[in-house]
């Protein structure tokens, strides 16, 4: 650590020994820091876009964010995909302000200018007299985001230059996002509902970190899983408790794993329970188990049917059929925003079960994603009490085991996917 950079300070906010990991407060409520993640972070690692799916034809687009930078994805005549900085050339406004939809061109709406789907500056509105007749408009497109990678139908982008390939990045958690996707029969998931948002009053790091928390469902979700004790669980993924009573449930929960990666990826996994997977074959769903299990055999295929939660750090998770992202707006400030997928392939009833599933426990008006905001606004406001400074990150590292590649394994329980995410987050921030 060079004890000269500005960043060095923050060294000491993240404390690592062999028994111990904690986390000052501080990350999640300074705006100093908040600042420098902007700078840092959400500039130097890559951040999910969109799907492909979800600008399907020329002139579609999709509006996001890298940190505070408003970003456009768009596809042009050529069938060609691009993301530049939602900024106009002129004085800076945003040019497309509409989450989603299709259009010829973009138009500023303060002054008039006008872009092409790629992007250039095509037209200036009352050009003559305003500027030289040989001002150069190539000059003044849309500027594109440095680095753009479509790794199977998923966009990710990334604002710096020297920054390591995408596959490099996600490293050893590769294979994780491959299995969501590999469930399609066609290999490829498409985005068909839009998106549904939801913003809290707290950090962007409780999204990141409880994407992959197993430890909190029994209290946060307590509720949910009371449902499904008391009336059954015929309608939802969550099939692995079919028949099953509360302290089943919580038993179940026991089982199963969380891993952390390097470069702050990391997943929770549950697995499948015989119950579960009968459940799908006497629902109906019988030709998509056969399919899965003939595609890849029994074990792997009864592997895949496994709940599994992964995040891609800083900003990106996928699991039980969504993708989810979170952005930062404020230190105590954060939009949700989850996409539902379809997985290509798959009947339609099969898909719409999924979809009922999705919504019975992330949607709107769901029985589980709600109460996880609420905790978020919770936190925040428990870390004003400053004067406890630290959050305790070590549960289970005595259980942790790491192999050669750095992936480290603990109970699905415990928080080595989340330790993982702070040794990233040290990792850019600390300079
Ligand atoms: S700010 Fe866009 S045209 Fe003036
Ligand atoms: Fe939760």
């Amino acid at each position: 650590m060079d004890t000269h950079s500005p960043t060095a300070h923050l060294d000491s906010l993240i404390v690592e020994t062999p028994e111990d990991f904690r986390v000052s407060g501080r990350l999640y409520t300074d705006p100093d820091i908040f600042a420098l993640e902007m700078k840092e972070l959400f500039a130097k690692t890559w951040i999910y876009i969109g799907h492909e799916s979800e600008v399907a034809s020329p002139g579609d687009f999709k509006t996001a964010y890298m940190g505070l930078r408003p970003v456009v994805l768009s596809r042009d005549e050529t069938g060609a995909l691009h993301v530049f900085l939602n900024r106009c050339r002129h004085r800076g406004s945003v040019v497309c302000r509409a989450e989603r939809g299709n259009v010829p061109r973009f138009r500023c709406r303060y002054h008039g200018w006008v872009y092409g789907l790629d992007g250039s500056l095509q037209g200036i509105s009352k050009h003559k007299g305003g500027y030289p007749d040989d001002f150069d408009k190539s000059q003044f497109g849309l500027m594109p985001v440095a680095r753009v990678e479509n790794y199977r139908g998923l966009i990710f982008a990334n604002l710096d230059p020297e920054a390591p390939g995408f596959l490099d990045y996600l490293g050893e958690a590769k294979p994780f996002l491959d299995t969501h996707l590999d469930r399609a029969p066609d290999g490829e998931v498409e985005v068909v509902q839009g998106a549904h948002r939801t913003e809290y009053r707290g950090n962007w790091k409780f999204q990141a970190e409880n994407s992959t928390d197993g430890y909190h469902g029994d209290t946060v979700h307590e509720s949910f899983f009371k449902l499904i004790a008391e009336f059954g669980n015929k309608g939802g993924m969550h099939g692995a408790y079919a028949e099953a009573d509360l302290e089943d449930i919580f038993e179940h929960r026991m089982t199963g794993r969380s891993m952390g990666f390097e470069n702050g990826h990391g997943i929770w996994e549950s697995p499948m329970t015989a119950d579960g997977l009968a459940g799908l074959r006497n629902g109906g769903f019988g030709d998509y188990v056969d399919w899965l299990e003939g595609r890849y055999g029994l074990r792997r295929a009864h592997e895949m049917m496994n709940s599994m939660n992964l995040v891609i750090f800083p900003s990106l998770a996928i699991l039980h059929g969504q993708f989810r992202t979170w952005r930062p707006i404020a230190p105590d400030r954060t939009e949700v925003s989850i996409s539902f997928y379809k997985l290509k392939g798959a009947s339609e009833a099969y898909n719409d079960f999924r979809l009922k599933s999705y919504q019975r426990f992330f949607g709107p008006a769901g029985f589980g994603s709600p109460d996880d905001v609420e905790i978020f606004a919770f936190n925040q406001t428990g870390l004003q009490a400053e004067e406890v400074n630290w959050i305790l990150l070590s549960r289970g590292m005595a259980r942790e085991t790491m192999d050669n590649k750095g992936v480290r394994t603990a109970d699905s329980t415990d928080e080595a996917p989340q330790r993982a995410l702070h040794r990233a987050w040290k990792q850019w921030m600390v300079r």
